[in-house]
């Protein structure tokens, strides 16, 4: 790679303006795994895609729960119990007023963004649905957004419709348009492509599927850790997310529903704490958000989360968006200069995805190389199948940052890249 002096003093500037947005050495700190070495060399971590690093103080409150406040919630009378309810509930609290919902009882604790698909798609399918109703997702929309729905409107004898996408990885909106009609029942796209980084126009989606009687689903897995979601602004009807991808534990994750509708569904699962009353008759079920939530739940995981909330809300999201903004803009220059590099994804309105393959080479024989060199990205289809046979490639590979990583990381990746890239071609 051959860089002019001019473009030296630009590379310069760019991470001058990088590093004013945020101190993210002093950050850094706080991710005790940024200190590994991964092959002898320390790690890059660029797989936030697939999952975020945690913090200290997510890692510390796991630790406590378990060592002083281990016990069931919402069932006894006993202290234990009442202090792990009391944080439960002020998790569920902290996730309102993060995506600001309106009520509390609109948000409903899950397993992660695919239980929160499947809880939707089967409650709202099974009591919606029906013959010749037309359900609409998008060409890019990760699995978890797709089989949910294939599976109920192959029961219920509904249509699956795609919204299709330009070559750069947007939405085609005027397609979209075309595709709706009084027979739309729901909606569900994804509010950024964990594949190609696109954030979608989802209140401008929202606002034409409600003209025509239907409702959306958001998947928010990809959003939620880069951009300021209001749920209430975008008057979406559901808005699903994972708590790992947003630095707290995994299995733990959200559904967010309006609450009249909501009240209007069948629950998902049936067990303990969703009921009012049994009978070997009759059972009556409880008010939401107990509804949806049969069984001991992940406590820990909601406690997690909750903690990773206040962290991120002590940097800032918009702050967070900044710095990733340009970090992504760093990276991309870069990735540019080496030849035969194709990005996969070039939308106007980008999250800090960075998907690429390179001509001549397969994207799991670049991710295995540079994992040698300590750098972790994914490599495959991340899901996204039709997307991939969308743009005719088998794979790619993505580079996916969170607001830890710095342009230092971002060098030694370029490097690691083209040294990869050498040997393979
Ligand atoms: N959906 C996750 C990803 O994009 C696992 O990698």
């Amino acid at each position: 790679m051959l860089y002019t002096t001019t473009s030296i003093l630009k590379l310069k500037r760019d991470l001058l303006k990088i590093t004013q947005i945020l101190d993210v050495e002093s950050i850094r700190k706080d991710f005790p795994i940024l200190k590994r070495e991964v092959n002898g060399k320390p790690l890059v971590y660029f797989d936030n895609g697939a999952t975020s690093q945690k913090p200290q103080v997510v890692i510390d409150a796991i630790t406590n729960y378990y060592t002083n406040e281990n016990s069931n919630i919402h069932r006894g009378i006993h202290t234990l119990s009442q202090e792990a309810t009391n944080a439960y509930e002020e998790a569920r609290k902290k996730v309102q007023q993060f995506i600001n919902a309106k009520h509390s009882n609109e948000i409903i604790f899950t397993k992660g963004t695919t239980d929160s698909i499947n809880l939707v798609a089967s409650s709202f399918g099974k009591k919606h649905l029906k013959k010749g109703d037309e359900i609409i997702i998008s060409t890019m929309e990760h699995h978890s957004n797709i089989v949910p729905w294939q599976m109920i409107c192959e029961e219920k004898e509904a249509i699956l419709k795609v919204i299709p996408i330009n070559d750069k990885g947007e939405l085609l909106m005027d397609e979209f348009k075309k595709l709706l009609s009084p027979k739309t029942k729901m909606v569900a796209v994804t509010h950024v492509s964990n594949t190609l980084g696109t954030i979608n126009p989802v209140k401008e989606i929202i606002a034409e599927a409600h003209q025509k009687g239907a409702l959306v689903l958001i998947d928010g897995a990809q959003a939620v850790p880069h951009t300021k979601v209001d749920v209430q602004d975008l008057d979406c009807d559901f808005y699903a997310f994972s708590g790992h991808k947003m630095f707290g534990p995994t299995g733990v994750g959200i559904l967010y529903g309006k609450e009249a509708i909501l009240n209007n569904l069948p629950p998902y699962q049936g067990g303990g704490d969703m009921i009012k009353t049994v009978t070997f008759e009759k059972t009556t079920y409880n008010e939401l958000p107990h509804k949806f939530e049969a069984g001991t739940p992940n406590i820990v995981g909601g406690i997690g989360l909750g903690v990773a909330i206040d962290y991120m809300n002590s940097i800032g999201i918009s702050t967070i968006e900044a710095y990733e903004h340009e970090l992504l803009a760093y990276a991309t220059k870069q990735i540019k200069q080496i030849e035969g590099v194709r990005i996969i994804g070039e939308a106007k309105n980008k999250a800090s995805v960075l998907s690429f393959v390179v001509d001549g080479t397969h994207p799991s024989d670049i991710g295995m190389i540079i994992d040698k060199l300590g750098v972790a990205i994914r490599t495959g289809h991340h899901c996204t199948e039709p997307l991939m046979n969308r743009f005719n490639v088998p794979g790619t590979a993505r580079a996916s940052f969170a607001f830890y990583n710095n342009e230092e990381e971002i060098d030694i990746f370029i490097a690691a890249l083209n040294r990869a890239v050498t040997m393979l071609k």
